[in-house]
């Protein structure tokens, strides 16, 4: 069985799965939180190299106030403990903007990142405050920039000078993005990174009831797909 490199997840349902159960959307955040470590581990068990999970899109600050900050709570919580990852061999990156946050936020995160760096096994992504089209546009601002300042000629600007400004800078490109809860849009993530992803979408589980046999689902139907990459095979 061919294991993707990288593998990203759209944790998407939370809401749905709270509704079925007449509970607030809050609690249904608090179960997909749950998810989330059976799925690390199992990943990085089977030799994935990065798994990116969307945690929080910038288009999700037009949710209502109460949920925003039940999330943005179950966040800092979900930081606080991270060191119980440790043990398990991965690293930790976020992707996003994280300027907006607390200076708190913004230093634990900091901090995790060179705690977990002695690490050596897969690379756990975190996408918060992420956005496909601002990581793109932050992008273009920091290549103009190296421009303006005679660091690079604009013609030397390539899909690298692009790539090598983007949060995920020097990770190989999604291989397979997975969308529990019956949706089939990406909703701006890793749209770059994505450009020649195999998706797979699921219908009928929503995220908090998403279980490692579900990667392994993806896996199979991903090694059925013929990627050619525009070419023939
Ligand atoms: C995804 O679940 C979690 C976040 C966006 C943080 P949703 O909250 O979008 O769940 P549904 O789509 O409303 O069911
Ligand atoms: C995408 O899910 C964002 C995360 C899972 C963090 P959404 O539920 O916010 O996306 P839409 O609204 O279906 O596009
Ligand atoms: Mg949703």
């Amino acid at each position: 069985m061919n294991i993707p490199e990288h593998i990203a997840i759209i944790m998407d349902g939370n809401g749905r799965w709270a509704k079925k159960r007449g509970l607030p959307r809050t609690a249904g955040h608090i179960a997909g939180a749950k998810t989330i470590k059976s799925i690390v581990l199992h990943c990085n068990k089977i030799g994935v190299k990065v798994l990116t999970l969307y945690a929080f899109s910038t288009e999700n600050w037009n949710r209502p106030e109460d949920e925003v900050n039940g999330l943005m709570k179950l966040i800092k919580n979900y930081l606080k403990n991270m060191n119980s990852y440790l043990k398990y061999n991965v690293r930790i990156r976020f992707f996003g903007d994280i300027s907006v946050f607390s200076q708190d936020m913004q230093d634990r995160m900091k901090q995790i990142e060179q705690e977990f760096d002695k690490n050596t096994g897969m690379i756990f992504g975190i996408a918060i405050n992420y956005g496909g089209r601002n990581e793109i546009k932050n992008a273009m601002k920091q290549i103009a920039c190296k421009v303006k300042n005679n660091e690079i000629k604009l013609e030397d600007i390539d899909e690298q000078t692009v790539e090598s400004n983007l949060y995920t800078k020097g990770l190989p490109n999604v291989d397979l993005l997975i969308r529990p809860s019956g949706e089939y849009r990406i909703s701006n993530f890793l749209i770059w990174q994505s450009a020649y992803a195999e998706f797979y979408f699921m219908e009928n589980i929503l995220w908090p009831e998403f279980k490692p046999k579900h990667v392994d689902i993806a896996i199979e139907e991903y090694n059925k797909r013929n990627r050619t990459y525009g070419s023939v095979k």
